[in-house]
């Protein structure tokens, strides 16, 4: 956490050199679609989809030959592919934004890049861009664009990096050669402003170079100067906007202003059929109501085939989750996080003006408390039902400034299929008692 402090000082003050003049009303004010929109659809899609392999990681680790990882090319055909098909399913997930990998670690390009490397014009059957389509279908849908962009790149003749053990050579003594592969990864960034003009930039793999060695702050000016609003992952090293958690739930509440949990359905990011151990949609929904307490966002990942059909089990996930959000989105979208660890035992969250909280029965228990609610509660109800719960205010003495306990009583008939939600409107913003009880 210190070291986020330490990070967010610096890209303050980095941004600031680099922007000359920032305004943290501007940065709120773009940030604002962010904090509002708590689920994003992840899609890894590419060269990995083909045999379903782990994506790029398998050749760089000696899982599988390059070659033989590389020949997947050849494999890559789109053609079940329904871009506006995506879109429906991710609007019914509920999702505000979607992020596509345009392009993985090992460089094959989903759009039919200049820069004279892999991509799936040119190199695979499928012979098309894949971004234009997608983008377009999504954006119909009010769907923020995010893209993905790794900007290793480890088969490029140029990169230093190739193997876990090996490389083509080390930045540091041949500047020229990096500068010929900065050269190109920039192009293909100023490539995307221009084709996709992200709302969002997913980076991903800043930790083999420095920020000085990418030119992360050239970077970040670049593509704010095509698109001042543009928001920016925390993946480039001090010069993102948020910070991003991969996989691991942060026990702790973060600190930083805005945070997103990426997070995989089983334990693959891409399309992995051997890799069975799926989340159950239960799972999903409690760790995305989780996310939200704490103020974050969740970027839960799909991995498609390489023709572009979706497996059932993530599709299932999708509509479940969807389902609960109809059901119960009032109290995820456009909310605030929760009140603190102590109060009740399970996620929460408040109306921006903080006087109406919600509260998430992880489990589906009949009896739910809250403690140290100095508010009145005006009215109670479950969202997606209409049935009224009743209040009993337990243990409150007259002459004592500490609340009751707040027991609430839901019958198991007006509990949801997986995660219900209770609505207490308050006579004002959320007022806490945090003493230690006694006089
Ligand atoms: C890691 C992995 C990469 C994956 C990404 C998703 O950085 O290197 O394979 O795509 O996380 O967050």
């Amino acid at each position: 956490m210190i070291r986020f402090l330490l990070i967010s000082v610096l890209l303050i003050s980095n941004v600031a050199q680099s922007q000359q003049k920032v305004d943290p009303d501007f940065i709120r004010g773009k940030m604002q679609w962010f904090a509002d929109a708590k689920l994003g659809i992840f899609i890894h899609w590419g060269l990995f989809s083909v045999r379903g392999v782990d994506d790029s990681w398998t050749f760089y680790s000696k899982k599988m030959p390059y070659s033989e990882y590389m020949a997947q090319m050849k494999g890559f055909t789109a053609s079940a592919w329904d871009p506006e098909k995506w879109a429906d399913l991710i609007k019914e997930s509920g999702a505000r934004y979607a992020v596509l990998t345009s392009k993985h670690h090992e460089g094959m390009a989903l759009w039919g890049t200049r820069m004279k490397h892999f991509n799936t014009v040119e190199n695979t059957p499928a012979k098309r861009d894949l971004l234009t389509p997608f983008y377009a279908a999504i954006r119909k849908r009010g769907i923020k664009a995010g893209v993905y962009f790794s900007m290793i790149d480890w088969s490029h003749p140029d990169y230093p990096g190739f193997l876990n053990d090996s490389s083509r050579y080390r930045s540091a003594d041949d500047p020229v050669r990096w500068l010929k592969f900065r050269t190109f990864y920039q192009g293909q960034i100023a490539e995307l402003s221009k084709l996709v003009d992200p709302d969002l930039w997913w980076f991903d793999g800043d930790w083999e170079h420095s920020a000085e060695e990418w030119e992360v702050e050239k970077v970040r000016r670049d593509i704010l100067i095509s698109n001042p609003a543009a928001i920016i992952n925390g993946r480039l090293l001090g010069y993102g906007d948020y910070d991003t958690p991969e996989q691991n739930f942060p026990v702790s509440r973060p600190i930083y202003n805005w945070w997103e949990l990426c997070m995989s359905m089983n334990n693959s990011w891409g399309y992995h059929p051997s890799d069975t151990l799926y989340k159950t949609p239960y799972e999903v929904i409690t760790i995305f109501a989780d996310v939200v307490s704490n103020g974050g966002n969740l970027l839960l990942d799909i991995g498609p085939r390489e023709d572009g059909s979706i497996p059932w089990q993530q599709v299932n996930i999708l509509e479940e989750l969807g389902g609960w959000n109809k059901r119960n989105g009032e109290a995820v979208f456009g909310t605030l996080g929760g009140i603190p660890p102590g109060h009740f035992y399970g996620p929460t969250t408040l109306s921006k003006d903080s006087s109406t909280l919600y509260l998430f029965l992880s489990g589906n228990p009949s009896t739910v408390v809250v403690k140290g609610l100095k508010n009145k509660v005006n009215q109670i109800g479950i969202l997606g039902s209409s049935f009224k719960p009743s209040i009993k205010v337990v243990g409150k003495i007259s002459w004592s400034a500490v609340p009751g306990l707040l027991y609430i009583d839901v019958p198991a008939a007006a509990q949801d299929k997986y995660m219900t939600v209770l609505k207490l409107e308050l006579d004002g913003p959320v007022s806490l008692y945090r003493g230690k009880g006694g006089l």
